[in-house]
């Protein structure tokens, strides 16, 4: 990757600059919690987009993908707001970036990356703190600390590509260590390391290649119903909600917004069981864990979809020892705890179960627990 980037840049721009990477993510458990103050437990992994950079003395950032094959060039005022999708991710990080009081000057880029678009490994909070960490680097001596990297990558989500996202991708994509996945406490944002080097398993993750594109943006319609439940219950967020405070306003509130903070009150608890069962090198009840937030994700959040709950199916017939959707929902991957030994066997009846019912086989990849954003 880095060589073809560079054969781009200097064809491009001329010359070189220099390279900075981030990476995707996964979460082992604690979905949709990041916006209600509750625990994740992700980790950066490695797939990466990747980025060479330099200054230009141009007002303006002119920027080619390598993956998607389009160019960009952009200003760095508010009314300049490039037209490609792809381009306002990074228009976004500069915008932010300038708005919290740093500097961004006129620059050119080339980048490309092997997080799988759409397979709910954020790739786009990969390239936001590629860039913001890039950002960082050359034109403010890194004196955006590491939580407001993220944040820039997160109100950029906000403000310019329309998603209401919580921290915990941006965060793990910029704090990811080797071997390492992370507990943080999205209230307190305080976090803590977690070595992960499960003896005897592996984490397998099966991408369905499916995307619903569903209308109304249900992810901010999800987090809109625990918001009013938060109000209704007159706490800040979820994370301060008990089942028996829930259950006193049932009569007040919609059956769905219910099921909705049922999930993340249930969910809040789940994390904190897999750090305990974690430290116990007790995988059964991670595993375990990892069904019942599936259960919930489809039955109460109602964030899955067929082929997602078919995988998952699939996943408990082969005797995994933990399956369930990952990231935001509505397509993408299942994330499978699996003994070393039943791996292959699993995937393979995975792949041709799959096709056999809907015409095409699954991606598999296997995790590799890595280092978030970096100059390279
Ligand atoms: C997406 C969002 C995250 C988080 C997850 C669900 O990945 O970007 O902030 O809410 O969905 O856990």
């Amino acid at each position: 990757m880095e060589k073809q980037i560079s054969a781009e840049f200097e064809k491009r721009f001329g010359g070189t600059g220099t390279f900075y990477a981030s990476a995707g993510r996964i979460n082992l458990i604690g979905e949709h919690t990041d916006y209600n103050g509750g625990f994740v437990f992700p980790g950066a992994i490695d797939k990466v987009i990747m980025t060479e950079i330099r200054q230009n003395d141009l007002d303006k950032v002119r920027v080619y993908s390598i993956d998607i094959d389009d160019y960009a060039e952009f200003g760095l005022n508010e009314e300049d707001a490039p037209q490609q999708s792809w381009a306002r991710y990074i228009f976004g990080v500069c915008r932010e970036v300038i708005k919290r009081g740093g500097v961004v000057k006129g620059f050119d880029a080339v980048f490309a990356g092997n997080v799988p678009l759409g397979a709910g490994l954020s790739s786009s909070a990969a390239l936001e703190s590629c860039f913001a960490f890039a950002l960082n680097d050359m034109f403010n001596g890194n004196t955006i600390d590491k939580f407001e990297l993220a944040r820039i990558g997160q109100s950029t989500e906000h403000n310019y590509c329309g998603v209401n996202c919580g921290i915990m991708d941006q965060f793990a994509s910029v704090f990811g260590k080797k071997g390492q996945l992370m507990r943080l406490d999205c209230r307190s944002m305080e976090y803590e390391y977690y070595p992960f080097n499960p003896e005897g398993y592996e984490l397998v993750l099966v991408d369905s290649v499916v995307k619903h594109e569903l209308a109304d943006s249900p992810y901010n319609k999800r987090r809109q119903s625990c918001e009013r439940v938060a109000k209704r219950l007159g706490v800040e967020t979820l994370r301060d909600a008990t089942m028996e405070m829930l259950d006193e306003v049932k009569g007040d509130i919609t059956a769905e917004d219910y099921f909705r903070a049922k999930f993340v009150i249930e969910e809040k608890q789940r994390v904190l069981d897999v750090c305990d069962a974690l430290n116990r090198g007790d995988y059964d009840t991670v595993g375990e864990r990892m069904y019942e937030t599936h259960r919930g994700l489809s039955k109460d959040y109602e964030v899955s979809c067929e082929e997602l709950d078919y995988l998952n199916d699939i996943a408990r017939e082969c005797g995994v020892t933990g399956s369930r959707i990952m990231g935001g929902g509505f397509g993408g991957c299942t994330i499978n705890l699996v003994k070393n030994e039943l791996r292959d066997k699993f995937v393979e009846t995975a792949c041709r179960k799959f096709n056999e019912r809907y015409g095409h086989e699954p991606k598999i990849y296997d995790v590799v627990i890595s280092d978030g954003a970096r100059r390279v």
